[in-house]
């Protein structure tokens, strides 16, 4: 049996770690160990982008039941607030595996159309507009709370169907949702979370409830009309499911993305002055930005069985942290990695998006929110700066990863 190497110094979740993601990795020998356990976690870390294709491409060995688990033990409270509130320890589809996977996945993609996501584009062009319309070009702005955070909760929400009133006690939902699954949150603040996430779901009940009385034409209503052709297909309860899934993934996953794409290209002059003068570029740095500074560094699975991957012997149960941001950068897939580069052939070869059976719903909807983020900033904007000498914020959680704030300057 070949032994596991082990990093005890390995904290995704250290000071250090969440402000350089990429400085920790360049210390560890991943070369040597591509795989190996870390203690500060309970977690085998898996670093290569082949090992991390073949845990995607086999559900039967390895379980998505570990997507969303708290990252700690929960106190007991907060454990009993969330099961009262109808928040499982497997909460959702990203979650599941066949055949629950399957029964919320179905009906998702049929409702998901790419006519749908195509009839988004004006809206969130408008929404562009109305967001950079809004900026005083005068003084530095910060990117986040001007554009990259109201946009995609803009987008999904109303693609989802929330009436606009409730849209900000959504968005502080998903702040809970982030640090207790993917975050180390202090025992009084997880029962504060808790709590927040039994209103969450409580609320997305209500909402199909009311929805099911007066139809409406959006996604929710698309999911009502599925329920209508066979109620035993899809209840109330997986259509509110669904759409727990969808205002999360659809959120923070595209307000990051758009912050450290509008980042890497600002950090070097000569990038942003070639997307300026050749907007056909915006959708390879989407692309390259999903490679080398992923908003998604991390997914996580859990071994059904023993198994053994990239040469590693996996007991049964052994949780993977699927360090998918290490991946984009492995260098047997893309070479010179550690250069961000708009001519890159093979930057959609990344895995940001999972793969397999949990491929992300929304990769094209956000993209397309982001490379239109871009081409409104490069249009309007084509002097747009970093402001100079600012330590960029980022949410203490492994899983979700962009700029909280980041401060720039028109002229
Ligand atoms: C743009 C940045 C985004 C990134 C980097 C991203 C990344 C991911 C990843 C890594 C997964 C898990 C894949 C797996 O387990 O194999 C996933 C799943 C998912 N994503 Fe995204 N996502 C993004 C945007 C979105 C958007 C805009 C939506 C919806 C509006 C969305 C909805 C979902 C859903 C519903 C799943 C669960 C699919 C399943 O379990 O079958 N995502 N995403």
């Amino acid at each position: 049996m070949s032994a596991v190497p082990v990093q005890p110094g390995f904290d995704p979740l250290a000071e250090g770690f969440l402000a350089d993601p990429f400085a920790a990795m360049g210390e560890l020998p991943l070369a040597e160990q591509p795989i190996f356990f870390a203690p500060a976690l309970g977690y085998y870390v898996v670093t290569r982008y082949a090992d991390i294709e073949a845990v995607f491409l086999d559900p039967g060995t390895y379980s998505a039941g570990a997507a969303q688990l708290p990252l700690v033990p929960l106190v007991e409270e907060a454990g009993r607030i969330l099961l009262a509130g109808g928040h499982k320890p497997q909460p959702s589809m990203v979650s599941l595996d066949p055949p629950a996977h399957t029964r919320l996945r179905r009906p998702t993609a049929r409702a998901f159309t790419p006519r749908r996501v195509a009839e988004m584009e004006p809206r969130i062009q408008a929404t562009d507009d109305a967001l950079l319309d809004a900026v005083d070009p005068a003084a530095p702005f910060d990117l986040v709370a001007a554009l990259t955070f109201p946009l995609p909760a803009t987008i999904v929400f109303s693609f989802m169907g929330v009436p606009e009133d409730d849209w900000p006690r959504l968005r502080a939902w998903c702040g809970s949702r982030a640090s207790l699954a993917w975050g180390r949150p202090a025992p009084e603040e997880q029962v504060e979370h808790a709590r927040n996430m039994a209103a969450y779901r409580g609320y997305l009940r209500d909402l199909v409830a009311a929805k099911a009385g007066a139809r409406t034409d959006d996604f929710a209503g698309a999911l009502l009309a599925i329920h209508d052709e066979d109620p035993e297909q899809l209840s109330h309860e997986e259509i509110a499911s669904i759409l727990f899934s969808l205002s999360f993934a659809g959120h923070e996953t595209t307000n990051y993305l758009i912050g450290n794409l509008v980042r890497r290209l600002l950090e070097d002059r000569a990038r942003w002055e070639r997307v300026v003068a050749d907007p056909a570029l915006i959708a390879s740095a989407v692309d390259e930005t999903l490679r080398y500074d992923t908003s998604v560094p991390v997914w996580r699975r859990i071994t059904r069985r023993a198994a053994t991957l990239g040469g590693v012997d996996l007991p049964e149960g052994a949780k993977l942290f699927l360090w998918l941001a290490a991946s984009g950068r492995d260098a047997s897939v893309f070479p010179e990695p550690e250069r961000f580069d708009l001519d890159r052939s093979n930057a959609r070869r990344s895995l940001a998006f999972g793969k397999g059976i949990h491929y992300c719903v929304g990769a094209s909807l956000g993209k397309l929110e982001a490379r239109l983020a871009i081409a409104g900033l490069a249009r309007r904007f084509p002097d747009l700066r970093l402001v100079e000498g600012q330590e960029i914020p980022f949410h203490p959680n492994i899983s979700f990863r962009g700029p909280l704030e980041l401060w720039v300057r028109a002229a």
